[in-house]
C-alpha cells in the first residue's frame, strides 16, 4: 500500500449516512483512550490526520480514510463513562450499526492497552468479533510504556485471560513505531 497517498475521506454522524462499501475496510475498535486515531497516524505515517487527544472522547464520529484504494476507519470508542448517557448511546450504535452493515470488513484491529488486565468491555468485543467470523488481531498498544520483558509476559497473560492464541496479539506502539510493520503486513495480506 502506498501510505503516502492517505486521504480523509468523510465523517460521519450517523450509520445511515455510510457509502456504500465500494472497497476493502480495516477498522479500528477499542476503549476510548486506547490509542485507535494515533496507531492510524502512525500506520499512515501522518502526525495528526485523525485527530488525537489525551482526553478520551475525542473521536466522536465514524471517519473514513482512503489508504491508495483500502478504507480504514476510525471508530469512536466505547467505555467512557464522562460522557452523557445519549451520546455514549449514540457512540455504541455507531459502532455496532456499522459492523451490521453488509459491508467488506476485510481485518478489525481490535486494540487493548498492555498495561491492563482484560476488561470486560473489551472480552464483549472480542466475543462478538469472533461471534461474527470477522477478521481481527489485537493490537496492545502503548508498549512503550512496559520494558521488554513485561510486555512479553502481559502478552501471554491477555491472550489467556481472552482465551486466544498469542499469535493474534500484536504488541505495537505509536510512539516507538514497534509493531507497526508487522500490522502493515497483516493489513495487506487481509486486503491485497
Ligand atoms: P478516542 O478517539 O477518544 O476513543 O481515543 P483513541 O483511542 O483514538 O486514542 P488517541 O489516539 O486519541 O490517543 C489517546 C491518548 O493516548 C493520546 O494522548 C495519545 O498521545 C496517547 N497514545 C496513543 N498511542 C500511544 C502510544 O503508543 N504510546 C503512548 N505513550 N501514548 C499513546
Ligand atoms: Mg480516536
Amino acid at each position: 500500500l502506498k501510505y503516502e497517498t492517505a486521504r480523509f475521506e468523510a465523517s460521519y454522524g450517523t450509520i445511515a449516512q455510510l457509502p456504500e462499501p465500494t472497497t476493502p475496510e480495516v477498522s479500528f475498535v477499542g476503549r476510548s483512550n486506547v490509542g485507535k486515531s494515533s496507531l492510524l497516524n502512525k500506520l499512515i505515517g501522518r502526525k495528526s490526520l485523525a485527530k488525537v487527544s489525551s482526553q478520551p472522547g475525542k473521536t466522536a464520529n465514524v471517519n473514513f480514510f482512503d489508504v491508495d484504494g483500502v478504507r480504514f476507519v476510525d471508530l469512536p470508542g466505547y467505555g467512557f463513562a464522562k460522557v452523557s448517557q445519549a451520546e455514549k448511546q449514540r457512540w455504541a450504535n455507531l459502532i455496532s450499526g456499522y459492523f451490521e452493515q453488509e459491508r467488506s470488513f476485510n481485518l478489525v484491529v481490535s486494540l487493548v492497552d498492555i498495561r491492563h488486565d482484560a476488561q470486560q468491555l473489551d472480552r464483549d468485543m472480542l466475543g462478538y468479533l469472533e461471534q461474527e467470523g470477522l477478521p481481527f488481531v489485537v493490537a496492545l498498544t502503548k508498549a512503550d510504556k512496559l520494558s521488554r520483558s513485561k510486555q512479553a509476559q502481559q502478552r501471554q497473560a491477555l491472550a489467556r485471560q481472552f482465551g486466544l492464541d498469542a499469535s493474534r496479539m500484536l504488541v505495537t506502539s505509536s510512539q516507538t513505531g514497534q509493531g507497526i510493520q508487522e500490522l502493515r503486513t497483516m493489513i495487506e495480506d487481509a486486503c491485497l
